[in-house]
């Protein structure tokens, strides 16, 4: 053999390799885009994102005292440790009542388009005043709140700090506020999908790009694009076909409840996909555990097509490199109660008392 012919035979073999692998990386980067902190700070609006807001905000995120009870903190159901949910199905909140949905991440919400599984609220700190407020939540008041912040000197100093020149510092707005910029500083960089993205061709492995692959090519990433895989649309669950009832109970309409239009019975946000592997079970009903089952569930009612083993076992290896590096968080020091602060309010149903 002619060492031309040679090399013309390893040009065929490697050209057509190589293009495809570029391919990917390009197809990839046009849907999607890697997540960085500084995206994620001008993600917030009308609320600059301070350190000493930061820190506020990551007390009263660890802070149980927000609720009625004392007992529940935002950590209770978007535990840290956790991929920032709790560990499913839906969540238990006040005196040991479950709620409807499932609890979604903290982690990378600043960059959804709106937050809830229906999205009734605009943004992080609108959200914030939801679940100290919701009955099967914190089941608290805004004023029992503000009678708890303003009892405890530690909070009233940091309240002041973070918000100068106001006059009314521990308010339950500037809880809120509080909140979402502590909130913004949970985003997880650096997973290997986002290195791919960057052009380290060698951050997925075969089966991962396989994934990828069929992710854009199968219709996946038609809905869940974006910083987030998802997070930016609504669209109804079940587009194609109606998944099973224990997946999409007929009583919750999703955000038909928010809009009243018709159309968007059955809509929800698109699910974000970020650190997915992290966050069983799926789903804003929680009653799907593995990701295999997600996935088939996603192709069969979004898509109406059947994946094979091997392209929902890909699919799935491909998920598990959008877990990022999780946040690192000191777990804060909480100032101390006085004799002014609110008692909790345990009410707890007799049978399980002891
Ligand atoms: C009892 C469990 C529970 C507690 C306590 C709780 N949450 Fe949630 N959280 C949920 C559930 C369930 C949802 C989804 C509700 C829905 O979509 O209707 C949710 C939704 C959210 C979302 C929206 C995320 C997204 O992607 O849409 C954020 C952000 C959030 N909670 C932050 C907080 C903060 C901050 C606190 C503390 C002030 C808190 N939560 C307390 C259960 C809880
Ligand atoms: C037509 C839009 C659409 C398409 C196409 C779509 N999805 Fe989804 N996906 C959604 C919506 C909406 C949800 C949230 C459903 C719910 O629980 O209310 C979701 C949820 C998910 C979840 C669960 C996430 C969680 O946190 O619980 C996974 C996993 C998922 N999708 C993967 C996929 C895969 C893989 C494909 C391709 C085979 C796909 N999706 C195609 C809209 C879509």
């Amino acid at each position: 053999m002619s060492r031309a012919f040679i090399a013309a035979l390893s040009a065929m073999a490697l050209v057509p390799f190589a293009a495809i692998a570029s391919d990917l990386r390009t197809d990839a980067n046009a849907v999607f885009k890697p997540i960085t902190p500084a995206a994620a700070a001008k993600a917030v609006k009308n609320n600059d994102a301070t350190p000493a807001k930061i820190e506020l905000g990551k007390q009263l995120f660890f802070d149980p005292r927000i609720s009625a009870s004392q007992l529940i903190s935002c950590n209770s159901c978007h535990n840290l440790s956790l991929g920032g949910v709790d560990a499913g199905s839906t969540s238990i909140g006040h005196g040991w009542q479950k709620g409807p949905r499932r609890a979604p991440t903290v982690l990378n919400a600043v960059f959804n388009v709106a937050q809830f599984w229906d999205g009734r609220a605009e943004d992080l700190k609108a959200q914030a005043k939801g679940p100290v407020q919701a009955g099967v939540e914190m089941n608290n008041t805004p004023a029992n709140v503000e009678a708890t912040l303003n009892s405890i000197p530690g909070y009233v100093a940091s309240f002041q700090k973070a918000f100068p020149g106001d006059n009314k510092p521990a308010s339950f707005d500037n809880f809120a506020r509080a909140i979402e910029a502590f909130e913004s500083t949970l985003v997880t960089p650096g997973s290997r999908f986002d290195k791919f993205l960057g052009g380290d061709e060698a951050a997925l492995d075969a089966t991962e790009k396989k994934g990828l692959r069929l992710f854009i090519d199968k219709g996946c990433s038609g809905c869940h694009d974006g910083v987030n895989v998802g997070g930016g649309n609504y669209t109804q669950f079940g587009a194609v076909e109606k998944p099973a009832a224990a997946v999409l109970p007929e009583g919750d309409k999703g955000r038909f409840a928010v809009t009243k239009s018709p159309a968007d019975i059955y809509s929800f946000r698109v699910a974000p996909l970020r650190n997915v592997a992290l966050r069983a079970p799926y789903f804003h009903t929680g009653q799907v555990w593995t990701l295999e089952e997600a996935v088939s569930i996603m192709a069969k009612s979004q898509l109406g097509a059947t994946l094979a083993p091997d392209e929902t076992a890909a699919i799935v290896a491909f998920l598990g490199a959008l877990t990022g590096e999780q946040p690192r968080v000191d777990y804060p020091i909480l100032p101390a109660r006085t004799n002014a602060t609110p008692k909790p309010q345990q009410e707890v149903a007799q049978k399980h008392a002891h």
